[in-house]
């Protein structure tokens, strides 16, 4: 028999696209971070792809300065249709950014505050639903995709959830680090704790959050109380730590690669393994590869 859900379902998702970008300038000043391509994609088109693999309906931007960009890419773009069919191209290459009408909401962040503020600037359009949040700049590939792993968790056990994954210990200082209480499933495991940026000899655990939510409405009143932390930014991993212990909180181990994007040399290494992963790039760059690995020796 099929396991029915009686869970709240995951419709919603937030995306904060609000950062200022700072380690990608001057890339960014005109362009937002989100729509750096990897290879031809822009990365806020790889979020709302696996969103939408996980059966999420509408999309919530939180967007700031300079960041129409995004909004447009979701956009039905008339005259470029237009000429391109007039020219007998084909369209589909366009897909991927059709927006069911009604199902992409823009919200602002005046300042941008940190990540926690920004997820609090979506509270009237999350409502009291449960949500999900992606961070567009971690880049999550896997079969099937991070989020709709975390879906079947929740399904599962519900509350809140956060993906996770290993790093070497002498990494976790750059990182938000889950304290791990009791192990559901190889992959599952409760949260007890969490530290934003700890320092390497005070880190509960190495493993890091990674980018993917799954949060009760609850947050939002939990942010809406919440001083600055680290950075003198309004802290998600804050408002999370204070949840545990009043609702469940679990951890999925994400089964596939993840990319920080967010810094150069992660954006770099993206580039790479997903060129050489596709089948109209693989033979040229696996080529080129071999002819620089043998130039430096
Ligand atoms: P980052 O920490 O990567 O910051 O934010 P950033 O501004 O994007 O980039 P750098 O560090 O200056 O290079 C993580 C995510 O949170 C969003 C960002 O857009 C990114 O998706 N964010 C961060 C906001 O939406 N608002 C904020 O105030 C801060």
């Amino acid at each position: 028999m099929t396991k029915v859900s009686t869970r709240k379902p995951i419709r919603k998702a937030v995306f904060p696209v609000a950062g200022l970008g700072t380690r990608f300038l001057p890339a960014t000043k005109a362009i937002p971070k989100e729509m750096l391509p990897i290879i031809d994609r822009p990365l806020i088109q790889y979020a709302v792809d696996e969103a939408r693999e996980a059966g999420i309906e509408q999309l919530i931007f939180v967007t700031g300065r300079g960041k129409t960009a995004i909004v447009e890419h979701f956009d039905t773009a008339f005259e470029l249709e237009a000429t391109m069919s007039g020219r007998g191209k084909p369209l589909d290459v366009l897909d991927a950014t059709r927006i069911q009408p009604g199902n992409l909401v823009t919200v602002r962040q005046q300042v941008p505050m940190g990540l926690g503020h920004a997820i609090w600037c979506a509270r009237a359009i999350v409502g009291d639903e449960p949500f999900a949040i992606f961070l567009p700049d971690e880049l999550m590939i896997g079969a099937p995709g991070c989020m709709k792993q975390m879906v079947e968790a929740y399904d599962e056990v519900g509350g809140n959830l956060i993906s996770v994954l290993e790093v070497p210990e002498d990494e976790v200082s750059s990182y938000g680090v889950i304290k791990p209480g009791f192990r559901v499933s190889s992959t599952l495991t409760e949260v007890t704790g969490l530290v934003e940026k700890p320092k390497r000899e005070d880190a509960p655990s190495n493993l890091i959050i990674s980018g993917r939510y799954i949060l009760q409405p609850e947050v939002m009143r939990t942010l809406e109380n919440q001083g600055t932390g680290a950075g003198g930014e309004i802290q998600l991993t804050d408002a999370m730590a204070r949840m545990i212990g009043h609702q469940p909180f679990h951890a999925v181990t994400f089964a596939g690669r993840r990319y920080d994007c967010g810094s150069k040399s992660g954006f770099v290494e993206a580039t790479l393994e997903l060129a050489l992963a596709r089948e109209d790039m693989a033979t040229d760059v696996r080529a080129l590869i071999k002819r620089l690995a043998a130039e430096i020796g």
